[in-house]
């Protein structure tokens, strides 16, 4: 019997999946990962059939919309076999939007396979317009070949998002310049508060953190800001700017708390799920799904008891000076 819709404990309805398929990155953003990282053997990983099994049955399930992340996901070998695949759930209906968040490094190679999967808006992270400062953040990153894997997205027609961690003393001087430059070239722009993940000291993350109340009220002094209703389905707010006609966003998981209408759970790539990004607990679907061979029932039941266990909501908190609610493991196992 097909469950048609997956409804949390809060009466939130569960519609969107979010799934890291790797942990590994070419880059290594120093909000994101230490320098030196013990990636996971590959045995810990999902296959690529176990990939497509577990999102599989979440479409069935009621889930529309999929979100690949990583890591870095065009890093994962053989990836765009389950982009492939995935496609036919987009081809049947079941599935709304299937799409990515990428670090842009591959997208030369990959934008043009992508749409067509049928992929038609994609998130690139890029924290900086300085091809310098590109390199400190990254550690390992090249700046050049993530614009031309944004420029080979614009041309193969994918619609583009950019997420920028806010920075204090890293990125706070290019508020104008990239919201001008995403605007002329018809890109939203959503910057994202940065939050506790992982283990870098506290006193580094609290002198990062840069609040985006503080950036609202720079864009006010310096662009025609409007407010908009859109909803891309995430937990960003937007307003227009008038003089470029672009968007920005804002995901404010420390000053405003979304969870409220949190539509989401994720899947990490050892096959975790996650009902909480800022929680630890989590669901073992990896052994359900190993255990069951050829029957998907025992693997619906998990689901469904592990959404009932689903949070009210995160707790980070750096209003006391201090933070609170940090999470031990780092955003590249999730997927963000
Ligand atoms: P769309 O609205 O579909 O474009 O996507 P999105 O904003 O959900 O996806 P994206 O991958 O661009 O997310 C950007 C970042 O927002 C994530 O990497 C996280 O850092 C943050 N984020 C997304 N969802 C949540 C959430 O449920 N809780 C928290 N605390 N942060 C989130
Ligand atoms: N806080 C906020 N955003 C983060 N990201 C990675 N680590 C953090 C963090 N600690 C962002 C990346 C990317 C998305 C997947 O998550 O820059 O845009
Ligand atoms: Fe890689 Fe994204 Fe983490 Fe940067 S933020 S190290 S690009 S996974």
């Amino acid at each position: 019997m097909s469950t048609p819709e997956l409804i949390d404990p809060y009466q939130r309805k569960v519609s969107y999946l979010r799934v890291s398929v790797t942990d590994r990155c070419d880059f290594r953003c120093y909000y994101c990962m230490a320098e030196e990282m013990t990636f996971l053997p590959k045995k810990e990983l999902l296959t690529l059939e176990e990939l497509d099994r577990m999102c599989s049955t979440f479409v069935d399930m009621g889930v529309t919309k999929l979100r690949i992340t990583g890591g870095e996901p065009l890093v994962r070998k053989g990836i765009m076999t389950f982009f492939q695949s995935m496609s036919r759930h987009l081809k049947s209906g079941a599935l709304k939007e299937l799409t990515l968040t990428t670090n842009g490094s591959q997208l030369s190679r990959f934008a043009k396979p992508l749409y067509e999967c049928g992929v038609r808006r994609i998130n690139i992270s890029i924290d900086t317009l300085n091809a310098k400062k590109f390199g400190e953040i990254t550690k390992r990153g090249d700046f050049k070949k993530v614009m031309d894997g944004i420029d080979a997205a614009d041309k193969a027609g994918l619609k583009i998002k950019l997420n920028a961690v806010a920075l204090k003393g890293t990125n706070d001087d290019e508020l104008h310049d990239m919201v001008e430059w995403a605007g002329k070239r018809g890109f939203d722009l959503t910057w994202i508060e940065v939050m506790p993940m992982g283990d870098m000291g506290e006193a580094d993350r609290l002198s990062q953190y840069w609040p985006l109340s503080d950036i609202r009220k720079q864009l006010n002094d310096r662009w025609t800001v409007e407010n908009i209703p859109l909803n891309t389905g995430g937990p960003a707010t937007y307003v227009r700017i008038k003089e470029t006609g672009g968007r920005v966003g804002f995901i404010t998981p420390l000053t405003h708390n979304f969870c409220e209408s949190c539509n989401r759970v994720r899947l990490d790539c050892q096959g975790q799920l996650h009902m909480c990004l800022g929680q630890e607990d989590d669901a073992d679907m990896r052994k359900v799904l190993r255990d069951n061979p050829g029957d998907n029932q025992p693997l619906r039941d998990a689901i469904n008891t592990a959404i009932a266990r689903k949070p009210k909501g995160h707790d980070f908190d750096y209003s006391r000076q201090q933070i609170q609610g940090e999470m031990r493991r780092h955003m590249s196992h999730t997927g963000g």
